[in-house]
C-alpha cells in the first residue's frame, strides 16, 4: 500500500482523506524485501491511488522483472494514461481498474469527482493493448452498487474483460454505503484458516509491514511485525511476534476475510 492519498472522493472509502503520515519508502527497499522472499509469487501494488507515485511504480516493475512474480496494480483508472499503459505493459501485471457503475449521475455519487470519461477513455485504451489475462474489472456490491452491477458485467464482457466483484464492507474503509444482508462473494469457510494466514505480507508506506492489511484489529497484533527502515524483511520474519501474529491468522474470522486479497480467488 504505497499511499493512503487519493485524487477521488469515494463514498465507499475514507482514504481520500488522509495524507500520508512519514517519508516514503524508497522503491529499493520494497524491492529488496521482495527480491528476500524467494516463495514470492505475487505483488500487489494498492492505495489509495498507487499511480499517484508511477514512477516508483516502474522502479519496483524494473527492480523484481528478472523474478516470475506477477504484479496486480489496483487503480481507480483516472491517472491510468497511454503513457503508463505502454510503460508497464512490457513487465508482468495483472491492471485491476475499479468501476462499480455505468451511469454518469450515480458514478458522481460512487466517486465525489467527474472522472466517468476520464476513467472509460483511459480504460477502452488499456483493452485495446493489454491481453484478457493482463487487465480487469472490479466492482463493489452493496445495497447501492447492486442495481448497477449488471450493465458493468455487460460492459466488461463486451470488452473481454474478466469482471469480479467484492463485497462492500464498512470496516477499515469508513464508507457511508449499505452491507447488503446476502453478500454473493464468499470468503473460506467459518471453519478454514482465512487465506491471508502464512501466505499475505503487506507494506505499508512508512515502511511498516504487516502479515494482512487488517492485522492490528486481530487481539493482541496491533504492532506491525516490523519496519523496513529499520531491519530486513528476513529479519522481521524470523521475530517470535511474527509467529505469533501468524498462528493467530490461522483462526481469524473478521469481516475483511472476504476481501480478495485474502481469498483464493
Ligand atoms: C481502496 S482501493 C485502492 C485502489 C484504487 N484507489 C481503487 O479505487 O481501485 C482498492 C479496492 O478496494 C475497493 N474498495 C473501496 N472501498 C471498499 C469497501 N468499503 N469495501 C470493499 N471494497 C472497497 C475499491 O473499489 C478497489 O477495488
Ligand atoms: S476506493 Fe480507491 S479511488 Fe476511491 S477513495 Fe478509496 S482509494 Fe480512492
Ligand atoms: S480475517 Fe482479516 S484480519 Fe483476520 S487474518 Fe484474514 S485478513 Fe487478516
Amino acid at each position: 500500500m504505497n499511499t493512503i492519498e487519493c485524487n477521488q472522493k469515494c463514498t465507499k472509502c475514507s482514504h481520500w482523506k488522509y495524507k500520508d503520515q512519514a517519508p516514503r519508502l524508497s522503491p529499493k527497499k520494497v524491492v529488496d524485501a521482495i527480491l528476500s522472499i524467494p516463495s514470492a509469487q505475487e505483488l500487489c501494488i494498492v492505495g489509495g491511488e498507487p499511480l499517484l507515485f508511477k514512477e516508483e511504480v516502474y522502479s519496483i516493475l524494473e527492480g523484481i522483472s528478472h523474478t516470475k512474480i506477477r504484479t496486480i496494480i489496483i487503480t481507480n483508472g483516472v491517472p491510468m494514461d497511454e503513457e503508463f499503459i505502454a510503460r508497464v505493459s512490457k513487465f508482468n501485471i495483472h491492471i485491476v481498474v475499479s468501476i462499480d457503475t455505468m451511469d454518469r449521475e450515480f458514478w458522481r455519487f460512487v466517486r465525489g469527482t467527474n472522472s466517468y470519461d476520464k476513467v472509460f477513455k483511459n480504460l477502452e485504451h488499456a483493452s485495446s493493448v493489454l491481453t484478457p489475462a493482463e487487465l480487469s474489472i472490479q466492482s463493489v456490491l452493496s445495497a447501492e452498487t447492486q442495481p448497477h452491477m449488471e450493465e458493468v458485467a455487460q460492459y466488461a464482457k463486451s470488452k473481454n474483460i474478466y469482471h469480479s466483484i467484492q463485497d462492500y464492507i464498512a470496516e477499515g474503509f469508513e464508507g457511508s454505503w449499505t452491507v447488503l444482508p446476502n453478500k454473493v462473494a464468499f470468503g473460506p469457510r467459518t471453519e478454514q484458516q482465512c487465506y491471508a494466514a502464512d501466505r499475505n505480507l503487506s507494506i505499508v508506506q512508512n515502511g511498516n509491514v504487516y502479515t494482512c492489511f487488517q492485522q492490528n484489529w486481530i487481539d493482541g497484533c496491533k504492532e506491525p511485525i516490523g519496519n523496513l527502515n529499520s531491519l530486513s524483511m528476513p529479519e522481521i520474519l524470523a521475530s517470535y511476534y511474527t509467529a505469533l501474529v501468524s498462528q493467530k491468522m490461522r483462526s481469524c474470522n473478521l469481516p475483511c476475510k472476504v476481501l480478495k486479497c485474502n481469498t483464493q480467488n
